[in-house]
């Protein structure tokens, strides 16, 4: 063997034995703040198309959500139909007819990023074909496509280990030289929260998919569980603050808000959840024709302010009764975010001790409502207040 093979027989060899990410990789810079975006399936499923997505980008910055923060517009499943002799992806002509290249630069001339989806089994979850046996070749086509995030399904993966699946597609973005945000959607099955962070992950699913409503865990199909409501992935949310931070989010899923299955209280309380879980804030509704009150849930800047926190802390749940709760979120520089939750059928009072907040009892602080813009009164020891059948009050406390 000449020294040249020798070095890169090592170098190959080093590649291998250190699968997992290393702090100083480009992957590890990316999402330090919870992604913020769209994606087509909520709303679309397997009914996209470039007009359809060009709009989309084109209505995310005339609605004024590019300027709120939202970033990422990403194509979910079925935008690709087959591979081609060499095996490269290829999209639905049909469809797709000018290809995701030219969608992607038209997406960046406007000052966004471009998203698309793949699985790490055979077929993705809709019987497109998957990632499996492509993954390094998949990178490349998607750099050179201009490809800014990936989710990454965990459909049809029979025997497949998820830790190492997601730890090689990372390895072959990173090869790819191109800065790529890795979603993770594997559906919290082999707890991604435990290692999606060591692979490289930025985001990763923690339950099924959500669904348009308030609460209630349904089968898919007999055996086969679940989707979601809104309350139910916020449960399950619950107790894993500590695995969220910089870089790599827990994902309880894409925002519903404005697709029609809750009412506008409930959707000010879904998005709410999601920006004190630190949760990606993926929209997933029709942002060519949103109603008023679902234009001024999703660009509250003073909520995503709180999603999009630099400390990068998810926020705990503090107290439960049978319909009340309390959330808090700890923020940059010591001020607290704090959710009063009312899941009960009618009106009640709900309160947050500075005791819950971590802060002395005789603290005086400023509480502002989040979304009412308004500053409240100063108070110390508790902050209480009526909270309607469903809603929130949202606040932050500055002492
Ligand atoms: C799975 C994912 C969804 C969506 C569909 C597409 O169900 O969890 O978010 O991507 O597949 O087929």
């Amino acid at each position: 063997m000449s020294s040249k093979r020798a070095v890169l027989a090592l170098l190959a060899l080093t590649l291998v034995a250190t699968p997992l990410i290393a702090e100083d990789s480009i992957s590890a810079k990316l999402a330090l703040t919870p992604p913020m975006g769209w994606n087509s399936w909520n709303k679309f499923a397997c009914n996209v198309s470039e007009d359809m997505i060009k709009s989309m980008a084109e209505a995310m910055v005339k609605s004024g959500m590019k300027e709120a923060g939202y970033q990422y517009v990403v194509i979910d499943d079925c935008w690709q139909v087959n591979r081609d002799a060499a095996g490269n992806i290829v999209a639905d002509p049909q469809r797709f007819p000018s290809g995701i290249k030219s969608l992607a630069d038209y997406v960046h001339s406007l000052g966004l990023k471009f998203g698309i989806y793949s699985d790490a089994g055979s077929k993705t979850c809709a019987g497109r074909p998957g990632g499996l046996g492509h993954e390094y070749q998949d990178a490349l086509q998607y750099a050179a496509w201009g490809v800014d995030y990936l989710k990454y399904d965990w459909c049809s993966t029979t025997t497949q280990d998820a830790k190492a699946s997601y730890a090689n597609i990372r390895a072959a973005l990173d090869a790819s030289g191109r800065p790529i945000v890795l979603s993770i959607c594997e559906w919290g099955k082999a707890q991604p929260w435990l290692w999606g962070k060591e692979v490289g992950g930025n985001l990763w699913r923690t339950t099924g998919d959500i669904q348009d409503r308030w609460r209630g865990k349904k089968e898919w199909k007999p055996g086969d569980c679940c989707s979601y409501g809104a309350l139910d992935i916020a449960d399950e949310e619950a107790g894993l603050y500590s695995y969220a931070g910089p870089g790599h989010w827990n994902d309880p899923d894409m925002l519903e808000v404005g697709n029609g299955g809750m009412t506008d209280v409930e959707y000010r309380s879904h998005f709410s959840l999601w920006a004190i879980l630190a949760a990606p804030l993926i929209a997933g509704n029709d942002l060519r024709s949103m109603r008023p009150e679902i234009h001024d849930i999703l660009t509250n800047k003073e909520v995503i302010a709180i999603d999009q926190d630099p400390l990068g802390m998810q926020g705990r749940r503090v107290f439960r009764n049978e319909t009340g709760e309390v959330w808090v979120k700890q923020l940059k520089g010591g001020n607290r975010a704090v959710i009063l939750l009312n899941r009960g059928a009618s009106e009640q009072s709900i309160s947050v001790t500075w005791e819950q907040l971590g802060y002395p009892d005789q603290l005086t602080a400023n509480v502002r409502d989040l979304w009412q813009h308004k500053d409240l009164a100063k108070t110390s020891g508790k902050f209480g207040v009526a909270v309607p059948s469903h809603g929130v009050v949202m606040v932050t406390i500055k002492p």
